[in-house]
């Protein structure tokens, strides 16, 4: 193997820390506690983890966890009442609806309900435009911890070659826009690109975001690139299951220059970015400055 291991497990703690020093400069100047809601509808048992982790890391950066949990019958009205809710509450400063919503919920509708300004995931209509636009926003989680990532390893990104696949709102989309704003030359790819292995060898930069375990193979990667692997799947093997990402760790590494491990790469990034936001957000809303580091 000659890749270098990119540990987003220490730089997640880093972040952590970051934001839990701004939250207590918060507190002693200013007697503000940062707060972020997390909404979870039914009993989807990945979301379940999540959303305990969430609440769990909250607490430990010094801010406050509010948790609602509906159940997976909540109507439409009712979830919107509640972010209504939420909206005026100013002891919230973040709001974020887990995703998957059970079917008969229109996820646009209720993400375009939360106030823009409190959309800690960055998936409201107006921060996408933003982003899109190069414009101060939020940015979504798993995007913004893949750019911290980047950077830290490899300096200004400008110039480089950057080949995106997967092209979900999440992570595809804002990460290509990210990488865009930072000046690398970006390439959207997906499930109907054309000779994708032939695309992905002209990459600086990989960032797989496909949820296909093992897809990536180190004989699409250009000898030296930098592979952020998105992916979080789970395979069974032996009776257990274990973690493993869209690329092909022991093929890729053996090539790349540097690769992030599943798990304890991305993984760790995002929940510590979703802090980062939500205390980005308090400043913002308090008209107080915001940390630095912490956004794009
Ligand atoms: N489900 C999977 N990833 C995410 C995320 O980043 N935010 C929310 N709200 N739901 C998710």
């Amino acid at each position: 193997m000659t890749a270098q291991i990119i540990d987003g497990k220490a730089f997640a703690a880093t972040v952590r820390a970051k934001v839990a020093a701004h939250v207590a400069g918060l507190l002693a100047s200013h007697g503000i506690i940062p707060g972020l809601a997390v909404v979870l509808v039914g009993e989807d048992p990945a979301s379940q983890v999540y959303v305990r982790s969430k609440g769990k890391m909250t607490v430990e950066v010094g801010m406050a966890s509010f948790e609602h949990r509906l159940t997976a019958s909540t109507s439409e009205a009712d979830l919107m009442a509640l972010i209504d809710d939420l909206n005026k509450d100013d002891t919230v400063h973040g709001i974020l609806v887990q995703l998957p919503l059970p079917g008969h919920l229109n996820a646009n509708l209720v993400i375009n309900a939360i106030d823009p300004a409190k959309d800690v995931d960055g998936f409201h209509i107006l921060n996408v435009g933003l982003l899109g636009t190069g414009q101060k926003s939020m940015v979504p989680c798993t995007p913004l911890g893949s750019l911290m990532l980047l950077r830290d390893h490899l300096g200004p990104l400008a110039g480089l070659e950057a080949v995106v696949i997967g092209r979900s709102n999440i992570v595809g989309k804002p990460m290509a826009q990210l990488l865009l704003n930072d000046s690398c030359t970006v390439t959207l790819c997906h499930s109907r690109t054309r000779d994708l292995p032939r695309v992905v060898r002209r990459a600086d930069i990989v960032v797989a975001a496909v949820g296909r375990a093992g897809m990536v193979t180190g004989d699409w990667i250009k000898p030296g690139a930098t592979v952020i692997d998105v992916g979080i799947n789970r395979v069974a093997e032996g009776g257990k299951t274990r973690l493993v990402g869209d690329c092909d760790f022991a093929s890729c590494a053996a090539v790349a220059g540097a690769i992030t491990p599943v798990p304890g790469g991305v993984g760790p990034m995002t929940i510590a970015c979703l802090l980062a936001n939500t205390v980005t957000a308090c400043c913002r809303a308090n008209g107080l400055a915001e940390p630095e580091g912490l956004t794009p």
